[in-house]
This record gives structure tokens, sequence and C-alpha cells, in this order.
């Protein structure tokens, strides 16, 4: 295990050459990448510079570890550099990256075979792409051409990428309005309220997408029977159910896929993240023969993508699936993620009025704030105490923890420490600021 030190939040401590590097980077990102960003993720408390990983830890210029409880949204749930998955991808990388994209290439026609075997019952082929909002794309593109309809019902708060497809069923306003007009036919419903759902469908819908888990909407678990209605609106209606498992997929919530929970089947499924093994991008959108045939018999071209199920990627797919089985990752998410919602609860019990609510599950768990200062200042006190963590994109109140499905009991006991003291010491913070 790699040992957990805690930072000093020294900066004058540090070498004027190691602050003076620090600095160059940040100002880069301001001139060169995004000024905005580069304000933003100082104030929140990550003024450093990543420099390498392993496991849970990340270690920065400045030579703090943090111990990583974002998890990369859900990249990392076989840790970073994971020595199975940096092999295979050091491996393949010797022999073939990338795919000619003529001949027929071993690596992903194995990925694939093994995506089929751990999906959900009939969900089939894969379609490779490089990014969850490419597969949401592919998915959106396939339940059109499988149905020959044109709409989408999605639900409000949800996240399925900000590509102009996945803008377009994404349900956070913020996002979409600046790039209006998009994809025209989609109904937002409340997440979790079937009558919507059944209301908003009519006879333009070729598809109902939900994340099982919404993730950057808060963590709001589907509650029990939800996607089981949905399921069947899809069969009654002759409408296809695109489960966007993005972030939840592989493991992360103590299955394979966070639709087992509820025993449902969607007729496409997206994967992302995780399936990269912390090491390679990789999306597939993964679908049952009948929308295949639908989609891919008349035009096997009809969606591609160049770099799409190359080796590398394809590799690391491999090494991230083949861990997670051996490693048991879905029963340690379970077990990691009792403890550590427990240890959240106790801390909610304490303050309910500025902690309401601790949700979610596996290793998928948000911790909502009355208040979105108090959890702005918790991220930054948890920094301080050496865990990274984050709030969700459509919910700033809710503070995130996503930390890899090899997290060992000790690193969430020392979260949960961080979490408790820095909460206690954002809510004096601002009654402080009150009074
Ligand atoms: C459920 C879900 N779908 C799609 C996406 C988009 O993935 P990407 O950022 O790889 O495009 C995300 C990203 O957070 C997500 O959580």
């Amino acid at each position: 295990m790699v040992m957990f030190e805690k930072p000093t939040d020294e900066v004058a401590e540090l070498l004027p050459e190691t602050e003076a590097h620090i600095d160059s980077v940040i100002e880069r990102y301001r001139d060169y990448v995004n000024p905005g960003l580069a304000k933003l993720m100082q104030f929140a408390g990550f003024a450093d510079v990543e420099v390498e990983a392993q496991g849970c830890v990340i270690t920065t210029a400045s030579g703090q570890r943090y111990l990583d409880f974002v998890g990369g949204y859900g990249v990392f749930s076989v840790g970073h550099r994971h020595p199975r998955v940096v092999a295979a991808v050091h491996e393949q990388l010797d022999r073939m990256p990338l795919s000619s994209r003529t001949f027929f290439n071993e690596v992903q026609a194995r990925l694939a075979e093994e995506l089929a075997h751990i999906a959900p019952p009939g969900v089939r082929y894969s379609f490779f792409c490089n990014s969850g909002a490419e597969a949401v794309e592919a998915a959106l593109k396939l339940a059109r051409k499988a149905t020959g309809k044109t709409g989408f019902v999605s639900t409000e708060g949800s996240f399925h990428g900000k590509t102009l497809g996945a803008l377009a069923v994404t349900g956070r306003e913020k996002y979409r309005k600046p790039f209006e007009p998009l994809m025209p036919g989609t109904t937002f419903v409340p997440f979790n309220d079937l009558d919507a759902a059944i209301r908003a469908v009519n006879s333009d819908t070729a598809a109902i997408i939900i994340e099982p888990i919404q993730g950057e909407g808060g963590i709001h678990p589907a509650a029990p029977g939800y996607l089981k209605g949905l399921r069947e609106i899809c069969d009654e209606r002759g409408i296809l159910l695109i489960a966007d498992e993005v972030q939840t997929g592989l493991g992360r919530t103590g299955a394979m896929f966070a639709v087992e929970h509820d025993g449902v089947s969607p007729d496409i499924l997206t994967l992302a993240k995780a399936l990269g093994g912390g090491v390679m991008p990789i999306g597939v959108c993964m679908g049952t023969a009948a929308v295949w045939e639908r989609v891919f018999e008349e035009n096997p071209l009809v969606h591609t993508s160049t770099f799409g199920g190359n080796p590398l990627a394809c590799a690391a797919g491999l090494a991230a699936i083949e861990v997670t089985k051996q490693e048991r990752l879905c029963e340690r998410a379970t077990a990691r993620g009792e403890q550590l919602m427990a240890g959240l609860r106790e801390v909610q019990a304490t303050m309910p009025e500025a902690l309401t609510a601790v949700r979610g599950r596996g290793l998928m768990i948000g911790a909502e704030f009355a208040v979105k200062d108090v959890a702005e200042l918790t991220i930054n006190g948890m920094s301080r105490r050496g865990i990274i963590a984050a709030y969700t994109l459509n919910n700033p109140k809710v503070i995130r923890f996503e930390p890899p499905l090899i997290v060992t009991e000790a690193q969430i006991a020392e979260a949960v420490d961080a979490f408790r003291e820095s909460v206690t010491e954002a809510a004096a913070m601002l009654e402080g600021m009150e009074e």
C-alpha cells in the first residue's frame, strides 16, 4: 500500500524553482487553455501540478500526495496505473498501437466478445469510439435509425455529454442554452417520475435515455421500480431504452452495470470512463441484435470512427475487465461503499441542517449541502487535508465520492475524517462571516 502523507498547505516551504514551475504551468493554462478554468481550479484549492499517480494516490509537483476520491469521475475504477493494464498497453504499443482499419483486429474482436459476456442479457454488439459523449452520439443515431423516429425522452438534471447531440438530451439548460438551436425533439421529465415519462412518450419518440444513477445531476439513484417501469413503457410503445452507463459502468455501483440492480436490460447501452482501465480513453455503444440489424444491415458503414476500437484502447479495456473480475471489484465497491456511506451519514447526523443528504450506491456517493458555499469550502478543506473531492457538474451543492474501487478501509476512514473536519470548519467559517 502506498503510504499517505497529509500535505502541509505551506506554499512558502516550496523550493523557489518548484513554485516557479507550478506558476508557469498555471500561467500557460491562463494564456493558452482557458483563463476562467485556471481561476476556478485555483479557487477550488488545486493550484498545483499533477506529476504521477499510482493506485489511489496522486503526487503533485510540490511533493504532496493526495488520496483521489474523485477518481476521474469514474475513470480510475481499477486505480491509477494498474500494473496489469499498463503491461497490456505496453505490450500492444510494442506490436501495433493503432489499427490499419483494413484488416480484422484481434484485440477489438476479443473486447467485443468479452463485453457481450458481461453486458446485461440481450445486449451483444459493440460500436467502439473514444469518449462518453461519442458513445451517446452513437446511441442517439442508432435509436433514430432503428426506429425511424427522431424524438427522445430524457430527464431533468441528466448529463450525457457536451457534443451537440449528447447536449440536446442533457438536462441542464445552462449548458444547452448558449448552443441552441440543438437537435430538436427532446422532452425532459423529472428523474424518478414514471408517470411523467409515460406522458412524454409520443408517436415520434425513438427512445428514452436514462442514467441508472444520475451522476452529474447530484448522484441520484433510480428509485426501486423506476427502470423496470421505463422498460415496460418502451416495450408497450415499441420504443428503445438507452441506459447511459458511461459513469456507472464496470463495477462502480457494486454490479458490472447499474441496470443489473433492477434486473433491467436496455436496448442500447453506453460505457466509457472505467473501460479504459485508467490508462486509455475509450467509449463503446452496445446494442441488441435487433437494433444492430436495423441499423447496420443496409449499410455497415452508416456510423464509423477512425480511432474507435484502436488496439491500444481495446488492450486496456480487456485488462480493465479482467482486473475488475479477478480483484472482485464489484464486491469491494459494495463493501467499501457501505463503509463510506456509514461514515458520511454519521457526519450528517451531527449537522443535518448543513448536510441535508447522503446517497448513492457502491462507490458512487454524493453528499448534499443546504448551501453551495459550504460544499465549496468543504472541497477546499479536504484538498488541504490531502483528499481530492469535487462537486457534481449539474449540482454544485453535492460533493461526489468516486474513489478507485481498490480503495482500502484505512483510506476510506482517512477521507471520512477529512470530510468531518472540513465540513465543521466550513460551517463555522460561514457562520462567522454571517455574524
Ligand atoms: C453519464 C454520462 N454520460 C456521458 C458523459 C460524457 O462523457 P465524456 O466526458 O467522456 O464525453 C458523462 C461524463 O461525465 C457521463 O457521466
